[in-house]
């Protein structure tokens, strides 16, 4: 069998990848550029060599958070995310990539690698699954209202008496009718997110009353509930801090309706705000029925409800899949801790950016 050098292996792997990948020395300029990188780019290896990768993948991210420095920075190894690029011709290319770093025996960040794949085919595959499905959302939209109507006119006796069995038989459709509108509403709001056409629009927004404000709005909810709901500001949190409040304010909303949702009468929920390692991390807890173990890694699904809430309350499994495309979008991170029967808790971690 012949006998092929690690070195050679590697050349052979390198130029034959169906994805592009390229590595950057220590100063973040290029030292090896592969065949798929320069199908993608528009760039030729023999041009791209020696320059900063900045100036040759010109992605959004290169300008506020460049995954290299910022893997070097943090000494973490590997970060994957999505992004978009700009190739040679200005065209615009959404790309999926993961940034690897590369550290001497010193700790002295030495190298990086970057492995990225167009992601063009499945974003317009994404595009018109969202396209149709909101089209269609909104087509039936107005019929369902148009129902709900109806049925309330003739329940308040415009179409003449109505007798108490007809009422519950109404009454019965006009609650699932109302169940429908939900899921619509849900449903586009969701593929309005997920588009990208409402980037965050960030203002200095004061935490202590941001929080008071979205709090106050849902205390007639859980008064209904009869449960408590509080809150908490760290103190710590002085100056304003930059973020969309209009996007957070309804999944603060969200989180603490599902919290009242999903407890029972006598219950308390709080939502609290704190600085964590220079993060603003809003808690939203409740001592309810908790998460079953095995839904929990499903719950920010599409259409997903655990099985403990389904007989608990009415719902459509929408709430969290938005609360976490807006966080995203926002770039934060959200998670849940629970315990059945002990109660729930959902953070929200948010970049700490206080208004100069
Ligand atoms: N605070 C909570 N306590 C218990 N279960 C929760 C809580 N929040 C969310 N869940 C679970 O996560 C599921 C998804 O939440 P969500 O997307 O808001 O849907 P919905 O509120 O319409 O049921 C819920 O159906 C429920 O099973
Ligand atoms: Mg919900």
């Amino acid at each position: 069998m012949m006998r092929l050098s690690r070195r050679k292996l590697f050349d052979i792997l390198f130029e034959s990848l169906p994805i592009g990948c390229f590595i950057v020395d220590k100063d973040l300029e290029i030292i090896a550029f592969n065949k798929s990188a320069e199908r993608l780019t528009g760039w030729n290896k023999e041009e791209v060599i020696g320059k900063a990768c900045s100036k040759i993948i010109r992605s959004n991210l290169c300008r506020q958070f460049c995954p290299l420095r910022e893997g070097a920075a943090l000494k973490k190894n590997y970060i994957a995310r999505e992004a978009k690029i700009k190739n040679r011709f200005g065209e615009e290319i959404p790309i999926c990539f993961s940034s690897s770093t590369v550290f001497d025996e010193s700790g002295k960040f030495e190298a990086g690698i970057e492995i990225f794949r167009d992601r063009g085919a499945d974003h317009r595959l994404q595009t018109l699954r969202n396209h149709i499905i909101s089209v269609f959302a909104h087509d039936i939209k107005t019929p369902i209202s148009v129902n709900g109507a109806i049925i309330q006119r003739i329940l308040g006796g415009k179409a003449g008496p109505v007798t108490q069995k007809q009422r519950d038989y109404l009454q019965f459709l006009l609650k699932e009718s109302k169940q429908v509108e939900l899921l619509i509403n849900n449903l586009l709001e969701l593929l309005n997110m997920e588009s990208g056409r409402h980037p965050a629009q960030k203002v200095a927004t004061d935490i202590e009353s941001f929080i008071r404000e979205t709090v106050e709005e849902m205390k007639p909810k859980a008064l209904q509930h009869d449960i408590k709901l509080g809150f908490h500001v760290d103190k710590d949190i002085k100056r304003p801090v930059i973020l969309d409040p209009v996007q957070l304010k309804r999944v603060i909303s969200n989180l603490i309706d599902n919290a009242i949702k999903y407890s029972n009468s006598g219950g308390f929920v709080e939502v609290t705000a704190e600085l964590q390692h220079n993060w603003l991390v809003i808690k939203v807890q409740d001592c309810g029925i908790g998460i079953p173990e095995e839904d929990l890694p499903h719950i920010f699904e599409y259409f997903y409800r655990a099985k403990n809430s389904i007989s608990k309350a009415g719902g459509t499994g929408l709430g969290l899949s938005s609360a976490r495309a807006i966080v995203e979008s926002n770039g934060g991170r959200i998670w849940v801790k629970s315990k059945v029967g002990e109660g729930t808790t959902f953070f929200i971690r948010l970049p700490y950016e206080p208004d100069p």
